[in-house]
């Protein structure tokens, strides 16, 4: 037995396996060794510390979910997996939102006292939260530009650029995404045709909610009012309708989902309720959680900063405050259609039963809800 062997089997003590003499070296302050010390300096190293910590585990689940998603087929397994480490990453970044609060009982003063010695180094640099960002999905032309740069140009290490460039290269968590939802069952026309289903119901609820009013109006004002508000209703939804129309908010960035991907996110939301739709709404709801937390993480880290430095610049270089503000916008949210996607639901009533067919492939029970595929035309209008 090598002596590499040996010193596997050998039993660890907890020290050991954690590697803990390195890790709690690792908290060296500027303002002790320039022979002043400053207290909270601990609690400013420490915090990144963990936050760099947690950044890593969140890096690690991530390519674990991406990975499990380029297989074929997700079946139920794989996508429990998926939702049980997007679910950690939620959890974790929960608590990533809240830890600034620790951070903040550092006074401003405090502060001031050792933030020279920091000299260029800033967050702004951390290799690890590009890292997340890319690997979620953020597009390259919605980040904000800081100093007129590319955010890339403070990394100087080869090692460390191949690693942001893979995070661009390789497919984001949006993509893969993306691309399952396109395989959503019932959206093809040999099977369920969902969209067409759904055009035909939303007119229909239309009619009902907006128009009917408009036509039972005497009053020419008010019939006036409520004829806008059934356009301003109609002129939203063909915004999906019409692929043209949606390729062109993409095109603008105001939507990051192919047109058939946003049609297997609403058909999903739609019959949530259907047991081989349960996971996958499930999934689509972790997204908006992580988009959201990472949102709230931006809010709580911005509003620390004007706290700390009020509108000094960042020792990275950027104008700090305003830089920071700038990036909690629509334009960061990876998963934008999906929180939009609130705008496109209809009353459960209008929503278009499912054929036996369609039901069958959607669950093992079968019960009365659903029409038979001949009779169904007699329940819809014809599209
Ligand atoms: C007193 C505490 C802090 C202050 C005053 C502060 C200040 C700033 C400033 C001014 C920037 C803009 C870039 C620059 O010009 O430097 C920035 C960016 C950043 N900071 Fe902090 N920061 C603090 C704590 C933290 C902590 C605890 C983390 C956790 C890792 C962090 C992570 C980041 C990240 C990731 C960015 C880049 C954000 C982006 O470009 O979207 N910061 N910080």
């Amino acid at each position: 037995m090598s002596e590499a062997d040996s010193n596997i089997d050998k039993p660890k003590l907890y020290g050991e396996y954690l590697q803990l003499p390195s890790l709690l070296k690792c908290q060296s302050m500027t303002s002790a060794e320039a022979g002043k010390p400053v207290h909270d300096e601990h609690l400013f190293i420490i915090t990144h510390q963990a936050y760099e910590l947690w950044f890593k585990q969140i890096l690690f689940e991530l390519d674990s979910v991406r990975e499990i998603f380029t297989v074929p087929v997700l079946d139920e397994g794989k996508a429990r997996h998926i939702n049980n480490r997007l679910s950690r990453i939620t959890l974790i970044l929960k608590l990533l939102v809240d830890q600034f609060l620790i951070l903040e009982t550092m006074t401003p003063l405090d502060f001031l006292e050792f933030r020279t010695r920091l000299a260029t180094a800033s967050g702004f640099q951390s290799l690890q939260f590009r890292l997340i960002e890319n690997k979620i999905g953020l597009k390259e032309d919605s980040r904000v530009k800081y100093n007129q740069q590319h955010y890339m140009k403070v990394f100087n290490d080869p090692e460390n650029i191949a690693m942001l460039q893979d995070s661009i290269s390789s497919p984001s968590l949006l993509t893969l995404v993306e691309r399952w939802l396109e395989r959503t069952p019932g959206l093809a026309k040999a099977e369920f045709h969902f969209w067409e289903r759904y055009q035909c119901a939303v007119n229909r609820w239309l009619e009902d909610q907006w128009y009917k009013p408009v036509k039972d109006e005497n009053d020419p004002e008010v019939k006036e009012t409520l004829m806008a508000e059934y356009q301003k209703q109609k002129d939203s939804f063909d915004t999906v309708f019409d692929p043209e129309k949606h390729q062109k908010s993409m095109e603008r960035g105001e939507r990051r989902l192919s047109h058939k991907a946003f049609q297997g996110a609403l058909m999903i939301s739609l019959y949530r309720d259907e047991s081989r739709f349960n996971q996958p709404f499930h999934l689509l709801t972790l997204l908006v959680d992580i988009d959201s937390l990472m949102t709230k993480w931006r809010y709580n880290h911005v509003m620390m900063v004007q706290r700390m430095i009020g509108s000094k610049v960042g020792t990275g270089g950027s104008s700090g405050y305003h830089y920071l503000r700038s990036t909690i916008s629509d334009r960061y949210k990876v998963f934008l259609d999906l929180f939009n996607l609130s705008t496109f639901l209809i009353p459960r009533d209008y929503i278009p039963p499912l054929t036996i067919t369609m039901k069958r492939t959607l669950s093992s029970v079968i019960n009365g809800d659903c029409v038979d595929d001949e009779v169904r035309a007699s329940k819809e209008c014809s599209p």
